[in-house]
């Protein structure tokens, strides 16, 4: 299975700390049937966690495959970003300062939690105008989403792909998230489940306890197709059609 989104590469934002911890973290996963993870490190946050491309990302990157290679542990580690999609971000992908998972068409994004639906709509179009498929991050956490799930619908329709944590399943986050991602799983509007790691302690990598609820919940198909079959074709970057349905009243949650 694939792991999309990740903090483990360390010393660059607020995940993983160190290399002991990043080991930690790639081990758990591990344990709990993940063979690739994409180490999206936060990026594009002005002042705080920029991580643009450079060669001292990518020897940060390749210092982790090596420190994961020596200690023997069968995990492939891809690069990736979590983008902070503020105004201006389609012009950095377009020069090359970002890019996207796997270096492919589709790009891990994030917006402010409370962003209005019409302010992170502009920032899909101008993704969109450079040809980047934007992969929402977390797209239960985004309070417009919340109050009006339909959005994800029409986002979907639009071009994008959805990725939701692990975590929010099971309340972690709060009691809207959780709401929220498990209404966007009944009507099929996810494209695939990660960890969104940050740690050893808190917010792992450990994917067994998602595993069970979609394979309980759903089947091992569904399972199967959220963590393993739409994340591998983000790797290869192979086309996703468009899916999920329609949520047609407004649902306030
Ligand atoms: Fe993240």
């Amino acid at each position: 299975m694939i792991d999309l989104h990740t903090h483990i590469l360390p010393g660059v934002d607020d995940g993983s700390q160190d290399e002991p911890t990043s080991l930690n973290m790639v081990r758990d996963a591990l344990e709990s049937g993940i063979r690739t993870m994409v180490a999206t490190p936060h990026a594009n946050q002005v002042g705080r966690y920029e991580n643009y491309d450079t060669p001292d990302l990518r020897e940060r990157f390749e210092q982790l495959r090596e420190l994961v290679r020596r200690e023997n542990i069968p995990v492939e580690i891809i690069e990736g970003m979590e983008i902070y999609a503020a105004p201006g971000v389609g012009a950095l992908i377009r020069d090359g300062k970002l890019f996207g998972i796997n270096h492919g068409p589709y790009f891990l994004v994030e917006f402010p939690f409370d962003a209005k639906s019409w302010w992170i709509e502009d920032r899909i179009e101008e993704l969109l105008e450079v040809d980047a498929i934007p992969l929402i991050a977390h797209v239960e956490r985004y309070y417009c989403v919340q109050k009006s799930p339909e959005l994800v619908y029409e986002w979907i329709r639009g071009g994008c792909l959805t990725q939701i944590n692990k975590a929010s399943v099971f309340g972690r986050f709060g009691h809207r998230e959780k709401k929220a991602a498990k209404l966007l799983l009944e009507h099929d509007l996810v494209t695939c489940v990660a960890s969104d790691a940050h740690s050893d302690e808190f917010r792992t990598a450990w994917m067994g306890d998602i595993q069970a609820y979609l394979k309980d919940r759903y089947d091992e198909r569904t399972m199967l197709h959220l963590l393993k079959g739409n994340p591998q074709r983000i790797l290869d970057g192979s086309p996703i059609a468009p899916h999920g349905k329609q949520l047609h009243k407004r649902r306030f949650l």
